[in-house]
């Protein structure tokens, strides 16, 4: 644990979706958070953060940084004794993974934590992580021990060609962890969440794949019916104060899956029917999986045969035992993660289809 807890603290990628909350709970907490962005300029990114750093106890300084500018985040990390490394981007539909995801993934990972062991004071790097680089298909966790997969697995099966974002995330963690074991002045920990839902703090644009699913439940494009694909689900507020007891706890070593929920698609919709079944065209039943190995790859090219063959109708399975006995982590009920979300999405306008 850092012996400095009074010292700033560095959030890289605070404008994203899941930095928003642990800015928000770092400042909670009253302590003096340096924030980077990528462009400091777009108002409509950074109101949010502003807004809680007039509001709450701690102190909010925002510094721009690029992860792919050498040296970019020495003047943000200074004097700070926590670095948490949240910046990557997550998005799915890609034309260059390599120039997309890959490069800033990982080339952004040795950026932030080569320039974390020439800055005298850091004690420890948290680093977000993903599942992604513990699993790439539901059908991995089939293989995995009773209770699923844990912290000793790692995607193997991810590539360039494969589920590039899983394979940005893999090589980023596995790069962070190389450059961790060469020096000592601090150590690292991982947060590896599932597939993250709930509120987002941000005022304008929210650019989290999470969003994109969300949305096609709520507007119509999934009312035929929902690939019943194996996922796992975790609120965002939950993830942030994972990150939090990451820095924080004495306990706190290694990887940790941050997973509330083993679960699917449909289930997640079927969460929503209760409260919003009769205003949105939510679905309500699978697709079949022969439709989906039909026309899957002709909608969306993510949706490759096997990519279905191998996540839909899979029940998916890991373990979050690691981080409720060592963090002492209580995770939401699913429905409060699902429903707020939503309803974070009505409240915002992002449904303009309702039946
Ligand atoms: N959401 C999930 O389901 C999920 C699950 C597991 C892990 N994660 C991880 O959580 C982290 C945050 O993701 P998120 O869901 O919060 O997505 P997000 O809202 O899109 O946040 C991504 C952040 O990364 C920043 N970023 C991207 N490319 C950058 C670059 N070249 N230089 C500087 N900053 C850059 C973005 O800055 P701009 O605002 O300037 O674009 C943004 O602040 C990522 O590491 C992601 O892999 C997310």
């Amino acid at each position: 644990m850092p012996q400095n807890t009074q010292a700033p603290v560095l959030v890289t990628g605070a404008t994203g979706y899941v930095a928003g909350w642990l800015v928000k709970r770092l400042l909670e907490e009253g302590h003096t958070v340096h924030a980077t962005v990528r462009q400091p300029d777009r108002q409509e990114k950074r109101a949010h953060l502003d807004e809680l750093g007039e509001k709450l106890p701690g102190t909010l300084k925002i510094f721009q940084a690029d992860l792919l500018q050498e040296g970019s985040f020495a003047r943000a990390m200074e004097g700070c004794s926590v670095v948490f490394h949240t910046a990557s981007p997550f998005t799915l539909n890609v034309e260059d993974p390599q120039k997309e995801l890959i490069d800033p993934a990982v080339k952004g990972t040795e950026n932030v934590l080569q320039q974390a062991q020439k800055t005298p004071g850091v004690e420890r790097v948290v680093l977000t992580s993903s599942c992604a680089a513990i699993y790439t298909d539901a059908s991995d966790t089939q293989q995995a021990p009773e209770g699923g997969l844990t912290e000793a697995h790692w995607n193997e099966t991810a590539s360039l060609e494969y589920q590039p974002y899983s394979y940005s995330k893999t090589l980023a963690e596995r790069r962070a962890w190389e450059i961790a074991d060469d020096q000592e002045q601090w150590d690292l920990v991982t947060i590896n969440p599932s597939f993250v839902l709930g509120p987002a703090l941000q005022q304008g644009e929210v650019t989290s794949e999470s969003y994109n699913v969300l949305r096609q439940l709520g507007d119509g494009t999934m009312k035929q019916g929902v690939p019943r694909m194996g996922i796992g689900l975790v609120d965002v507020r939950d993830v942030a104060e994972a990150h939090y007891r990451a820095a924080f706890k004495p306990a706190a070593q290694g990887r940790y899956i941050t997973s509330a929920h083993n679960t699917d698609f449909l289930e997640i919709a079927q969460q929503l029917l209760p409260r919003y079944g009769d205003q949105y065209p939510l679905p309500r039943k699978a697709l079949p999986k022969w439709l989906l190995l039909l026309i899957g790859p002709l909608v969306d090219k993510a949706f490759s045969r096997k990519m279905i063959r191998r996540n839909v109708n899979v029940p998916f399975r890991v373990n979050n035992q690691k981080i409720t006995q060592e963090l002492d982590l209580k995770f939401r009920p699913m429905r409060e993660t699902v429903e707020d979300s939503f309803q974070y999405m009505i409240d915002r306008g992002f449904f303009t289809r309702a039946s």
